[in-house]
C-alpha cells in the first residue's frame, strides 16, 4: 500500500526508559545514522487509561494487562509526581521502517533479549513479578523501555491514535485525510454535533482528519457500526488537557 520508502512506524519512549535517564541514548540509537530512519512527528504525553487501553486493546483479557496500561501511563515509575508521568511517542519515517525499528529494539522479553540480541535496546530493560492484593505473584510484566509497532497494520492504527494528521508536515503524512464540516464534541464516551457543558471539541469545520477517523465519527454518529471505536478517534484529542487522570 504505501511505497517502502515512505514506510512509517510508531516508537514510544516508556516511562522506565525516562525514569532511568535512557532518553537520549535510546534516540541516540534510533538516529538517522544507524537506522536511516527520519522523524516523521514527535510530542510529550501525558497518557490516559483511554489512550492506554486502546493502544493495548489486543491484551485486555491478559493477566498483566491492568499493571502494563499503569506502567504505560507513569503511575509505576513516578507513583507520587503526575507531572513526570508521560512518554515520548515518535513517528520515525523511511525504509523498511517497520521491521527495522522492531530489530534495533529487539525482543520483546528484556531476558530474552539479552540472550539472543545482547546490543539491543530492550536488553537494558527489566522483568518484574506481578502480586496480586495479598501479595502472590501472579504473572510478570516486561518493562522494556521503548514500544515500537510490530507490522504495518499495527503501525497505521497507532500512529493514528497518538497523532493528528497536524502533528505531522503536510509532506512527510502517508496516511489520507479529510477536512471535516461540521462540529464533533465529545463526552462520556459519546459523539455530539453540538456543545453541551463539559463536553470535548474533537473537530470543528475546515480541520483536517484522518479520513477514517472522520469515517468513524459520522458513523457513530448516525449509530451505525463503525470500522474502530470512537474512543480510538477520541483519545489523542483528551490528552494533555488537564491535570486530572
Ligand atoms: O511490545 P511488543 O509488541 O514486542 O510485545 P506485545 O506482546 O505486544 O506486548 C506488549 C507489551 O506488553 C510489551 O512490550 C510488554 O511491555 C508488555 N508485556 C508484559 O508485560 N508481559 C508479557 N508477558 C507480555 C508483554
Ligand atoms: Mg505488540
Amino acid at each position: 500500500m504505501v511505497r517502502e520508502e515512505l514506510e512509517q512506524t510508531l516508537v514510544l519512549i516508556k516511562p522506565d526508559a525516562l525514569k532511568n535517564s535512557l532518553t537520549g541514548y535510546i534516540l541516540s540509537q534510533l538516529s538517522e545514522f544507524h537506522t536511516g530512519l527520519r522523524f516523521a512527528g514527535a510530542k510529550v504525553v501525558h497518557v490516559t487509561r483511554l489512550l492506554a487501553e486502546e493502544h493495548y486493546a489486543e491484551h485486555r483479557a491478559k493477566v498483566f494487562f491492568e499493571s502494563l496500561l499503569e506502567y504505560l501511563q507513569g503511575k509505576l515509575h513516578y507513583p507520587d509526581e503526575p507531572h513526570k508521568q508521560r512518554v515520548i511517542a515518535i513517528v520515525y519515517q523511511g525504509r523498511n521502517a517497520i521491521a527495522g525499528m522492531r530489530d534495533v529494539v529487539g525482543p520483546t522479553n528484556p531476558h530474552q533479549a539479552r540472550d539472543a540480541r545482547p546490543g539491543s535496546i530492550r536488553a537494558l530493560g527489566t522483568v518484574v513479578p506481578i502480586t496480586d492484593e495479598g501479595g502472590e505473584v501472579i504473572g510478570t510484566r516486561l518493562d522494556n523501555l521503548i514500544h515500537a509497532s510490530a507490522n504495518p497494520a499495527d503501525a497505521e492504527r497507532e500512529i493514528k491514535l497518538w497523532f493528528k494528521p497536524t502533528d505531522i508536515p503536510p509532506s512527510m503524512r502517508i496516511f489520507p485525510t479529510a477536512a471535516c464540516d461540521t462540529h464533533f464534541y465529545y463526552r462520556d464516551q459519546r459523539v455530539y454535533t453540538t456543545y453541551t457543558t463539559g463536553s470535548i471539541c474533537l473537530a470543528a469545520p475546515g480541520d483536517v482528519l484522518w479520513d477514517t477517523d472522520l469515517e468513524v465519527l459520522e458513523l457513530v454518529c448516525r449509530g451505525a457500526d463503525a470500522p474502530y471505536s470512537l474512543g480510538a478517534v477520541a483519545a489523542k484529542y483528551l490528552t494533555n488537557l488537564t491535570e486530572e487522570e
